[in-house]
């Protein structure tokens, strides 16, 4: 792993994101760009779309990725990830090319043709990722092998809990198992950039920084990553036994 990076509010690391996507952008005319959804994502992205409008950013030569989503969920379905992206991130930014896992029928064939498809981009420059409250990067729950394939997966209690808020009671379902790259697929990329903000992860990005590297926590894995970086606020990256809000230091895998 080459560097954490603490900032004092989720806006400077919204901030700090942006100009990492700027420097991508600078180096390749149309990088790829795994981009994933949860409430960190939100000022993210909306610090991104600023940009963009402002004429700061010019994203629209993107090639996107997804990263996860819900088993079953097609086009249409109004919670599924690839909306809430659409929303928040690909429309207003001008990205038209988004490469979409096989969500409705993630048959193996239909699997492996979403990797290929990465592998003839030439592969992933940079991979965006969030934490889950359990340790989770994109649907790779606790348990996931290091070596994993994009691959139907089933929920985590925990995750179906911190996901209920997007579906509503009209929707016909709360899925309880979802698609998503394994993590072998995700550590492929040329370049890691994993977001974590709030007090609620605090714990979690503790376990995953500076426990043993284990399945059982996936982000952990991320730390055998040369060019992986974790960009955290003051609360998410606060130590146990930290007073101070701000710091900066180099990790080694
Ligand atoms: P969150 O989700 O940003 O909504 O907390 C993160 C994740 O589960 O990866």
């Amino acid at each position: 792993m080459k560097s954490l990076r603490i900032f004092d509010t989720p806006t400077e690391v919204a901030g700090a994101v942006a100009d990492r996507l700027a420097e991508v952008l600078a180096q390749h005319p149309r990088p790829v760009i795994t981009f994933p959804t949860g409430s960190t994502m939100l000022p993210v992205y909306r610090e991104i779309v600023a940009r963009s409008q402002t004429g700061q950013l010019d994203l629209r030569g993107v090639q996107g990725i997804q990263l996860d989503e819900y088993a079953g969920v097609d086009d249409h379905t109004e919670a599924s990830f690839r909306a809430w992206l659409h929303e928040h991130l690909l429309a207003p930014t001008g990205i038209t090319a988004f490469h979409t896992l096989p969500a409705h029928d993630p048959t193996p064939a239909a699997l492996a043709s979403y990797e290929q498809v990465i592998a003839s981009y030439g592969g992933v420059d940079l991979a965006i990722l969030g934490i889950g409250g359990n340790g989770h990067i994109a649907f790779n729950e606790p348990g996931s092998p290091a070596d994993s394939r994009t691959r139907v997966v089933e929920l985590d209690r925990r995750t179906r809990q911190a996901n209920e808020r997007y579906w509503t009671d009209s929707d016909a379902f709360v899925p309880t198992r979802a698609v998503t790259q394994g993590i072998g697929t995700i550590l492929e990329a040329r370049e890691v950039l994993l977001i974590a903000t709030g007090a609620e992860k605090a714990e979690i990005l503790h376990e995953a920084l500076h426990g043993p590297v284990s399945e059982h926590v996936p982000a952990s894995l991320i730390r055998s990553h040369p060019h992986a970086e974790v960009l955290a606020d003051a609360a998410a990256g606060r130590q146990p036994s930290d007073s101070s809000a701000r710091e900066s230091d180099r990790l080694s895998a």
